[in-house]
């Protein structure tokens, strides 16, 4: 295992290659990292990290409780899945694009309880953000959350993409103790009323 100023080395070398892709000049700060997982434990069951980057996400879930072997590591870039591979060896790193999360099996079908995402969507197209979500949502339990870091003023994804998708996202909170300071939001499934559930007002005829 790397330590910290190394992993921070790692990092820089990884954005001056791809800047696009990496989109931070350094690893997320353990404030933020407390915050992502902060609703997630060992009873969430299968989390899915995309984007972990030198597993500074990773570190925070494992601290929650959370079993190695119930994280799914989805990161595109070689050198980084290199050293989480060796790292957290029992977790299932999967080097590749979170774009085609939906055609991947994970965890034999047991629905994941939580995403937890450190993808750079503001420098994303929005076709891909929605590939992403809608694949990352396909391995989501009904009531699972999708927890997303952003350096943005609002939540990274669009409202109207968050309307085709049928999802609401809400703040969750944020951090100035970060380089730069961070927010995050939890994007879920939004409730669809059953007839039974709506309630009519009653009147002379419907008591
Ligand atoms: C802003 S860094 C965050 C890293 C780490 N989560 C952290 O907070 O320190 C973005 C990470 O997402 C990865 N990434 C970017 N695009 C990706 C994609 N399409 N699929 C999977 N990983 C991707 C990058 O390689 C990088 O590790």
């Amino acid at each position: 295992m790397l330590n910290r100023s190394s992993e921070t080395l790692q990092f820089f070398r990884a954005w001056l290659s791809d800047p696009l892709r990496v989109a931070a000049v350094t690893p997320s700060g353990r404030a933020l990292a407390a915050l992502i997982v902060s609703e997630v434990s060992a009873e969430t069951g299968p989390i899915l990290e995309l984007g972990p980057g030198t597993g500074v996400f990773t570190r925070a879930l494992l601290a929650r409780g959370v079993a190695e072997e119930k994280l799914a590591l989805i990161e595109f870039g070689s050198e980084f899945a290199a050293k989480l591979n060796a790292d957290f060896p029992r977790a299932k790193t999967l080097c590749m694009d979170a774009a085609r999360l939906r055609s991947v099996e994970l965890f034999d079908d047991t629905p994941a309880g939580a995403v937890i995402s450190g993808l750079p969507l503001l420098s994303m197209p929005p076709r891909t953000v929605y590939s992403i979500l809608e694949g990352a949502f396909a391995h989501l339990r009904t009531n699972g959350a999708f927890y997303q870091f952003t350096y943005g003023p609002r939540c990274p994804v669009s409202r109207p993409l968050l309307d085709r998708l049928g999802l609401k996202a809400t703040y969750l909170g944020g951090t100035f103790a970060n380089v730069p300071p961070a927010a995050v939001y939890r994007i879920q499934r939004r409730k669809i009323l059953r007839i039974a559930e709506i309630r009519v007002r009653p009147t002379a005829d419907n008591p």
